[in-house]
């Protein structure tokens, strides 16, 4: 077994290569002036590669990806394992208008077609209850951080409120609070587009005691930043939120703390400087399990 570690992977790639005991190579990128890539790899590979990246800004991504999955398998990979925390074009699994693509389905046929297992965390799938639905293959794995985020903030807190900003949140928010014996509530939320969404909170008392706002993504912010200030509106003032994966598109972090969230966290799903929540033992003990 060898890991192939992307650059932009690079420090979370090694904390899992550790837990496996498995070598790690850095997979070497170039961009040419044009924007095309090239990847090189070792030129001799064993019969199993894990190759790791989060697929955050997924466009270039992809075709690395495939650049690198090609190429694996013309150096000797037998079994190639993609390691994906983040997993992009999840979201879009309908025809929303006439004409549009469904783009869970098509990029999960590439990704089915290119690698033997998937493992990703905490995917945005909303209308299908398993990953093999989107990525047709046995071994397409979506593990959750609900665990290490609750560990986490056990950590933190001796008693905070969970609030999930929407029902897809439910699912983590419900599952870290009973893992950890806190209360939780879940607001109402209606996105009318990219940057503009519509909350309206629970009806209970949110000004005694500290709350975490808990999500799967933060993208452009106005999600955690929207509760954030209803919460505010309603007396409280000890506001927190995380998230398993840390996109903070363009003004995004900053906008969530002016909303006035005074810290936030993420896992190492991103790199990013609140990714303090680490998700090496999850990946790992997965990738023991189907080898
Ligand atoms: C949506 O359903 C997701 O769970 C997140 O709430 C959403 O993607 C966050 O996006 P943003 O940060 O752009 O509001």
């Amino acid at each position: 077994m060898m890991i192939l570690a992307f650059p932009d992977y690079l420090s979370q790639a090694q904390r899992l290569a550790a837990r496996l005991d498995a070598p790690l190579a850095e997979v070497v990128l170039h961009h040419f002036p044009d924007g095309e890539s090239l990847i090189r790899l070792p030129p001799s590979l064993p019969e199993h590669v894990i190759v790791c990246r989060s697929l955050n800004q997924p466009n270039d991504k992809l075709i690395e990806l495939l650049l690198c999955a090609t190429t694996s398998r013309e150096l000797g990979a037998k079994r190639l394992t993609l390691v994906a925390p983040y997993l992009s074009y999840m979201r879009q699994d309908i025809a929303n208008q006439p004409g549009e693509a469904v783009s869970q389905r098509i990029v999960g046929k590439l990704l089915a077609d290119w690698f033997d297992d998937v493992l990703t965390v905490d995917p945005h799938l909303h209308r299908i209850s398993s990953l093999t639905q989107a990525i047709p293959i046995k071994n397409a794995i979506s593990l959750t951080a609900a665990d290490q985020i609750g560990i986490f903030l056990k950590q933190q807190f001796n008693h905070a409120l969970l609030l999930g900003p929407d029902s897809e949140s439910e699912q983590w928010v419900k599952a870290i609070a009973g893992n950890i014996g806190f209360a939780y509530a879940i607001a109402d939320k209606n996105r009318l587009g990219d940057k503009q969404v519509e909350m309206s909170l629970p009806d209970r008392d949110f000004s005694s005691q500290p709350v975490v706002i808990i999500d799967d993504i933060a993208s452009t912010g106005r999600t955690l930043a929207k509760a954030a200030g209803l919460l505010q509106a309603q007396g409280c003032q000890d506001i927190y939120a995380v998230v398993t994966h840390a996109l903070f598109c363009d003004d995004a972090y900053a906008h969530i703390l002016d909303a006035g969230v005074k810290t936030i966290w993420s896992t190492d799903s991103i790199d990013h400087p609140t990714s303090c929540i680490k998700l090496d033992a999850l990946l790992a003990d997965a990738i023991k399990a189907i080898t």
